[in-house]
């Protein structure tokens, strides 16, 4: 029977990109849910951007533009990563949604109704000068224990000792640099302690975590009383007001892992079917996949609301390890903080893919990247077992095909496939490097096989053109076996190997019947080795500039730019010379694009709101309609000249002007700075 199963990643902050860290999970994730489609199970792989909270908020005043507009950027950039590295989402959605408001509505309003929400106040910093009440990491000082200097809110890293913020020695808001205020408000809160047995028997029964998870929750939390839960936080924040308590916004985590719910509502809205329809059917499993630091948000609180509210408990909650690269934590100073992007520019995502896989299982250790090993891993298994069984033999059945009958191998196909069910186990289990070492097992088989059949021998005598194509029959069918039960974790490698074998690799029962009589295409390249070099290059990208120059790209040979004289034909250099004085009477800033809009009866220009940071904003009418959707434009970095003489329009005041070069119509190009730039910087 077909199983029906929901599977999340966690939800990545919207503030931050994705590094090799965050893809241990989105990586592990992806393998198990492909290997859940394979078997033929119905599955289906939801996520979303984490977008609430005090982070975005002031990262998007110190950039001068919307939350909006932030987390746009990051929701783009973080769907590249993913699909560089072939994680395959059936929907990403966003916490700052219509579906994720409504389903926190629904389940605020299940906790209101049973009765455990409770209003208290709380004492904390705020800063009177951000003018926004501080969370632990925005507050620096003295630690109270040891007089430690520049400590966080909540903890020493000198002496361990965790404190309030209110109780550190001189404290100072990382925001703004202001000394904070000890302010009090009232939070809302939620009696989760009422659900005590409950938590009780879910997590200990065995099913649903890991053992030591288990434990851990019992020996750290369930013996004693649960803390009442503060899920708001007044007003500024970025978030969801409260419906029933104006001024108040829910707390981050309690609409993020409700952005599971609101992606799957998202997801579901475009089948024409419904959110209930996976979380409130008791024939559909649900499995999260999660890291060790965010547990007991997903064990206790999470599983507390979603009973409140009447909504499946999860099957499984699935806890991973945090990386280490080469036996430490990543670090900036190091380069071994490495970011997806960096990685895709010089490596294979197959590659890592494959290393994690060999490295991972179901339990909560963290998983050390050794670059040495990576590299020796790869070439070794993927490269020297896996591809070298098809680049060995593919060539010599080109013009021929498989054999129109499967020839005696001495049982070795049929030993594979009796692996099937204990490979599955395997995957099934998250035991992803049991599974791969079985796998490899089988490779190490085959390629004794070719070895002892040496097709490149048998080639060479044109009376044996027979046994030469039985052996590559046999050889290609023990590849193709080997790359469906990797396919999973190496898609690319599946897809590039039913191409070559002109046969779908989309089930993983085929691996027990093998291929006879197909055609094979003509051999193509299918991964290449791993050259440390590419290693070495990465780690360097991702260490910080000693001196510019050294670390610059080399210049490309100006021979490589063709250019040609028509810009210059077009519009001829100025002849008469302008003085430093006349350049510097133009006021040039860098701007943010905040808004962008159709002007109604002007067929040529954008209306655009400005920032120049802070709260300086300019309106400017730009006759750019031609080469620009207005969207395009929005959170963009450009060229204003500010102290243009304003100039009255038929739709209102144009206060400056938007540099752009070309000849208009579609040929217009709006100037932007270099990386780096901020809002209100001048031009030199
Ligand atoms: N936004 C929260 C999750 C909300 S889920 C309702 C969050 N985001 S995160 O971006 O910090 O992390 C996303 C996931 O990546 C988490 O499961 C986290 O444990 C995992 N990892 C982040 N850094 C990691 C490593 N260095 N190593 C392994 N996993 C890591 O937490
Ligand atoms: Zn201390």
């Amino acid at each position: 029977m077909t199983r029906r199963i929901l599977v999340t990643s966690a939800l990545p902050y919207a503030n931050g990109h994705i590094h090799l860290g965050h893809l241990v999970e989105y990586i592990q994730t992806d393998i198990w849910v492909r290997f859940q489609k394979l078997r033929g199970n119905t599955c289906t792989y939801v996520c979303a951007d984490d977008t609430h909270g005090t982070a975005i908020m002031i990262r998007a005043r110190q950039e001068g533009r919307p939350e909006t507009a932030v987390i746009a950027d990051m929701s783009a950039a973080h769907l590249r990563d993913f699909a560089g590295f072939d994680v395959a989402f059936d929907n990403y959605g966003s916490t700052h949604s219509d579906s994720n408001r409504a389903v926190c509505h629904e389940i605020w309003g299940a906790l209101r109704q049973a009765g455990l929400i409770v209003e208290q106040e709380v004492t904390q910093l705020y800063d009177p000068s951000a003018q926004t009440f501080l969370a632990d990491r925005f507050v620096k000082g003295t630690c109270p224990n040891c007089q430690a200097p520049d400590q966080y809110g909540d903890s020493c890293d000198k002496c361990g000792s965790t404190y309030s913020p209110t109780d550190l020695i001189n404290p100072v808001s990382t925001l703004s640099g202001a000394t904070p205020e000890i302010r009090t408000a009232k939070h809302l809160f939620v009696q989760i302690e009422r659900l005590h047995e409950f938590l009780t028997e879910w997590t200990q029964s065995g099913k649903h975590l890991q053992e030591e998870v288990a434990n851990y929750l019992k020996g750290h939390f369930l013996g004693k009383p649960l803390r009442d839960w503060d899920v708001s936080r007044p007003a500024p924040y970025f978030g969801f007001e409260i419906p029933d308590s104006p001024g108040d916004y829910w707390y981050v985590w309690f609409d993020a892992p409700i952005g599971y719910i609101g992606s799957t509502a998202d997801w579901c809205a475009a089948r024409g079917e419904r959110w209930e329809d996976w979380w409130k059917n008791p024939d559909v499993e649900i499995h999260h996949f999660i890291g060790k630091d965010i547990t007991y948000f997903h064990t206790l609180f999470w599983p507390a609301m979603l009973k409140t509210a009447g909504i499946n408990l999860p099957e499984r909650v699935h806890i991973h390890g945090f990386l280490t690269v080469d036996g430490e934590k990543m670090s900036k100073s190091k380069g071994t903080f490495v970011m997806a992007s960096t990685y895709l520019k010089h490596l294979d995502p197959a590659a890592l893919r494959y290393y994690y896989a060999s490295k991972l299982g179901n339990g909560l250790d963290d998983l050390d990247l050794n670059l040495e090993e990576f590299v020796a891993k790869v070439n070794s298994d993927l490269v020297g077992k896996v591809v070298n069984l098809a680049s060995r033999t593919a060539k010599f059945v080109e013009a021929t095909g498989l054999s129109a009958e499967y020839p005696d191998d001495g049982g070795l196909f049929a030993q594979a496939a009796a692996e099937a069910d204990a490979i599955a186990a395997a995957y099934e289990a998250c035991e992803f490097s049991a599974a791969m070492r079985q796998i490899m097992a089988l490779a190490d088989q085959a390629n004794r096989y070719v070895e002892d059949h040496a097709p490149w021998t048998l080639k060479k005598d044109p009376e044996r053109a027979a046994e030469l194509q039985q052996v590559c029959t046999v050889s290609l069918n023990l590849f193709r076996q080997i790359v469906i039960y990797l396919a999973p974790v190496q898609p690319r490698l599946a897809a590039q190997a039913a191409k070559l074998l002109n046969c779908p690799l989309d089930g993983w029962e085929d691996v027990r019947r093998p291929l006879v009589g197909t055609p094979v295409s003509k051999f193509e390249h299918l991964m290449k080795r791993v050259d440390p070099a590419q290693v070495q290059a990465m780690i360097e990208e991702g260490q910080p500039a000693v001196s510019a120059p050294e670390t610059t790209a080399e210049a490309a040979p100006a021979a490589q730019y063709q250019d040609g004289p028509e810009a210059l034909a077009n519009e001829p250099l100025v002849e008469a010379h302008c003085t430093i004085d006349d350049f510097v009477k133009v006021d040039l800033r860098v701007a943010r694009v905040l808004e962008a809009k159709h002007v109604e009866g002007a067929d040529k220009l954008l209306q655009l709101t400005l920032s120049l940071g802070g709260d300086v904003r300019r309106n400017v009418f730009a006759g750019i309609k031609s080469a620009y959707a207005p969207e395009a434009l929005v959170g963009k970095l450009v060229i204003l000249c500010a102290n243009l003489a304003p100039r009255k329009m038929r739709f209102g005041v144009s206060e400056g002007m938007v540099l752009a070069a070309g000849a208009g119509g579609k040929e217009i190009y709006v100037l932007e700075p270099d990386d780096g730039a901020k809002p209100g910087m001048r031009v030199h």
